[in-house]
């Protein structure tokens, strides 16, 4: 099937661009290529050395992979370009990457607040809308965040996928039962503008009956699947600095280099996490199961295994010998967290979850390792806090 791959240059949506072609389809990636952008305004590069999008296209037909093409396309400032890219290319499915992705990036300044909210609300609205005036059946595939749930205590209860079934009380005393979107609790700017894509999705296929998929993906881990490992040219982006590194990618890339792990408050902090081979087997999935005409929004909980941080920290120093170095969070969070996650739906789907094992955790160690010398040290801390009072706490540890 022909499909658009929006934010097809990034960390996620550049082995699924590549996953996708390599399955048959016929893809479309769409990027404004901001994301490389802002690694030059934060004066940081991927820790492994990236091709330019036109080389990564042209080493991938070498490879042999079926011909992908791209665009340079802002999905959240260039509609009518939208609008006539679906209308001449009419795709049978999108898949939706194309956000500024990061909490602590969101939480620098109002500037990327604003940035952020205007990216990411305008960039999906864009789509719905241009859909809906293109007259096209066209299936989105989202990446959200498990973020849209909150951090917060859940009690022990499980994260259903997306809906919660509440009873409601009458004022006669009886109840009904009614299935409702899962209420959203998010953690920073970035996690808010996932809440808000849920509302958009929510009112545009009751309106329209546009057929969505919102994934909500734990924080994915590791670098390369085997189909980017084919050629230099192919090899994935490794953030690693302390706006849009992910906790595990950084612990595994701070052994490599001995830096001492950076917990951030007491490490009892729960996140939901994913390894990258399994979000690419996710979308495909996703992908070619739509939900049927008139079926309401599909939400399905993209991630494989939870883990405390401190947990995973602790891991990591067993595995290598690192340290472990408790910092203050710049994060207005919960010291500590439940998360019990649902995530039936893949698994009935067929995906096989690849578990944190140590072979896997080495061999992101052994990919850090290579390119260590390519890592700004300075870039490391984290420096962007989510209020003053996290900011001063931040501040007053000197630098490793
Ligand atoms: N990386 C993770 O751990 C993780 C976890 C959960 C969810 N997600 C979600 O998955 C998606 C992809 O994340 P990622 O890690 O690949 O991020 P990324 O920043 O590496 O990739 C996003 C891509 O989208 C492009 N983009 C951004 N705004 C755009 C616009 N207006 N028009 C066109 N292109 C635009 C960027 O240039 C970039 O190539 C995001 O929506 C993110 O929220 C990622």
């Amino acid at each position: 099937m022909k499909v658009f791959v929006l934010g097809g240059d990034g960390f996620c949506g550049w082995p699924c661009a590549v996953n996708l072609a390599d399955a048959g389809h016929d893809v479309v990636i769409i990027d404004n290529l901001s994301r490389r952008k802002i690694d030059i305004d934060l004066e940081v590069e991927s820790l492994t050395p990236i091709a330019t999008i036109g080389d990564r296209l042209k080493a991938w037909h070498q490879v042999g992979g079926r011909a992908m093409r791209f665009v340079h396309l802002d999905i959240a400032h260039e509609y009518t370009r939208l609008l006539d890219l679906l209308r001449d290319e009419r795709p049978a499915a999108v898949v939706h990457f194309a956000e500024q992705r990061a909490a602590p990036y969101s939480m620098k300044s109002s500037a990327t607040k604003r940035y952020t909210v205007d990216n990411n609300v305008n960039g999906t609205h864009n789509l719905l809308a241009a859909i809906v005036e293109s007259g096209l059946d066209i299936h989105i595939v989202h990446l959200g965040t498990m973020g849209v749930y909150g951090y917060g205590s859940h009690r022990g209860a499980t994260i259903p996928e997306g809906y919660l079934t509440v009873e409601v009380p009458q004022p006669d005393g009886s109840r009904f039962t009614e299935k409702i979107l899962h209420p959203a609790s998010p953690g920073s700017v970035y996690h808010m503008t996932k809440t808000l894509d849920q509302l958009l999705f929510l009112y545009y296929n009751k309106n329209d009956q546009i057929r969505i998929t919102d994934l909500h993906q734990g924080i994915v881990w590791g670098t390369n699947t085997d189909l980017t490992e084919k050629d230099p040219r192919l090899t994935n982006r490794f953030d690693y600095d302390g706006d849009y590194g992910t906790v595990l990618n950084r612990f595994l890339m701070q052994a490599a280099i001995g830096y001492p792990l950076t917990v951030h408050g007491t490490g009892g902090q729960t996140r939901a996490f994913i390894h990258i081979r399994d979000s690419v087997r996710c979308v495909q999935l996703a992908l070619e199961n739509p939900p049927e005409a008139g079926e309401k929004v599909k939400i399905f909980n993209q991630m494989t295994e939870s883990h405390q941080v401190g947990e995973l920290a602790r891991k990591v120093s067993a595995l290598t010998g690192a340290e472990i170095n408790y910092l203050p969070n710049p994060r207005n969070e919960a010291v500590e967290n439940d998360l019990i996650v649902d995530n039936r739906c893949f698994i009935e789907l067929g995906l096989k979850p690849t578990t944190l094992d140590d072979g896997l955790l080495a061999e992101v160690v052994d990919v850090a390792r290579r390119w260590a010398d390519r890592c700004d040290r300075s870039r490391i801390p984290c420096v962007s806090a989510w209020t003053n009072k996290q900011a001063e706490a931040i501040h007053s540890v000197p630098v490793a």
